[in-house]
């Protein structure tokens, strides 16, 4: 969203940035710093391309402390920081846009706050079309670096 571009680091532009692990760890700390609430972060990719290790980056520059986890489990994770509260959601296990309205989906993308979630596609229509979109991809042939996509 261009609404949400100056929050992207430069680095970070639309053309194909391929970056290793300790990188992307950066560069999430870098956009989390930077990031003023209400936003949505969309990370979207294939299973195990690094979107919770994106998260946990951007939650760390946005000052969470303590151990972030992986949602995977409980759908929703919430945690404090100084700007707003971050929720941190991952959908890989919904099965249809309806089951957002048990998690309280409404209310968290409606919250002014901070709100990261994972595959993101399983929302459907009810994912907000005002949110900063992030997509990684695997690089064939080189297991350590990732394809970043953002804004
Ligand atoms: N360049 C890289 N960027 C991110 N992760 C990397 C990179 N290179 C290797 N990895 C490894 O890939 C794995 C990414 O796992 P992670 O849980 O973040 O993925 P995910 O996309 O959240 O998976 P899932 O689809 O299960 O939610 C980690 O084990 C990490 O160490
Ligand atoms: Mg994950």
């Amino acid at each position: 969203m261009s609404a949400h571009r100056h929050v992207v680091p430069p680095r970070a532009d639309k053309g194909h940035l391929k970056v290793t692990e300790s990188q992307l760890r950066e560069w999430g700390e870098a956009l989390g710093r930077a990031i003023t609430p209400p936003l949505i972060v969309t990370l979207a990719g294939e299973l195990g391309v690094g979107k919770t290790t994106l998260a946990q980056a951007i939650c760390l520059g946005y000052g969470v402390n303590g151990d972030i986890t992986s949602p995977t489990y409980a759908l929703v994770q919430e945690y404090a920081a100084p700007r707003s509260v971050v929720f941190h959601i991952d959908l890989y296990r919904l099965e249809f846009p309806e089951q957002l309205t048990n998690l309280g989906w409404d209310e968290i993308v409606s919250c002014r706050s901070l709100v990261l979630v994972e595959w993101p596609e399983r929302a459907g229509e009810r994912l907000p079309a005002d949110h900063l979109p992030i997509d990684l991809d695997y690089v064939p042939g080189d297991p350590t670096r990732r394809i970043l996509l953002a804004g």
